[in-house]
């Protein structure tokens, strides 16, 4: 059957984790940011990414936008397609951190249980931060103009008016974004990513 795992069996690195941390100065791992279309995310993960990079750290960004017109270029927003995405990119995102590098991966991924299953591949490896903006400033801020075709019923299964976001009930950060700029929020999160990450 597709999936079987019976007739494989994991061929080990000779390049330990350690080995790679060390070289890196910092260890390697997913950090999840989710929340609504227009909270930040994929500002806030440019931006963290300029500034880790400019550290030295082995870091990449995967977003929503980027991957849906290449790897997963054949899913929509249905639950399943969403679960889908989800799963494709959680998987990437951890052959990636144990590549050594830090993954900033931005996502809505609306419901928990497919976050859940992200975790479950290495739940050491999985830093789980809501870009906790809500609804109404999402709205207000509308960059693309999706909430106002949204709302005109232009876009079906759009996730805040149309499909469910599950908030993260215990994400590891919860970084408001609503009052603050870019560089006060991603200051926040670079220090809980230094603190959490880096080794010095
Ligand atoms: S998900 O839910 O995690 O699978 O979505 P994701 O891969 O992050 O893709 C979200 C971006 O797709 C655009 N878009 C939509 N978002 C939500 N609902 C619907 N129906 C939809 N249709 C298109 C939108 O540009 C999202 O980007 P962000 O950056 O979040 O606004």
């Amino acid at each position: 059957a597709v999936g079987e795992s019976a007739n494989l069996t994991e061929v080990e690195h000779k390049v330990t984790l350690e080995a790679r941390a060390r070289a890196n100065g910092h260890q390697g791992g997913v950090l999840w940011l989710t929340g609504l279309s227009g909270a930040g995310k994929s500002t806030i993960a440019m931006e963290l990414e300029r500034r880790l990079f400019l550290r030295g750290w082995q870091v990449t960004v995967l977003d929503g936008d980027n991957v849906r017109t290449g790897l997963n270029a054949d899913l929509g927003f249905a639950e399943a397609d969403r679960a889908e995405n989800i799963r494709r990119v959680g998987e990437v995102a951890h052959l990636f951190a144990k590549a050594g590098m830090l993954v900033i991966a931005s996502f809505i991924s609306p419901y928990a249980a497919d976050r859940e299953r992200v975790r479950a591949i290495d739940p050491d490896a999985f830093h789980e931060i809501h870009i906790a903006t809500d609804l109404a400033e999402c709205e207000r801020r509308d960059p693309k103009g999706l909430y106002k075709k949204a709302r005109a019923g232009a876009i079906p299964d759009f996730t805040g008016i149309s499909a469910p976001y599950e908030e993260p009930a215990e994400p590891d950060l919860r970084l408001r974004t609503a009052g603050r700029t870019v560089d006060e929020a991603v200051a926040e999160l670079q220090a809980y990513v230094e603190r959490e990450l880096g080794l010095s």
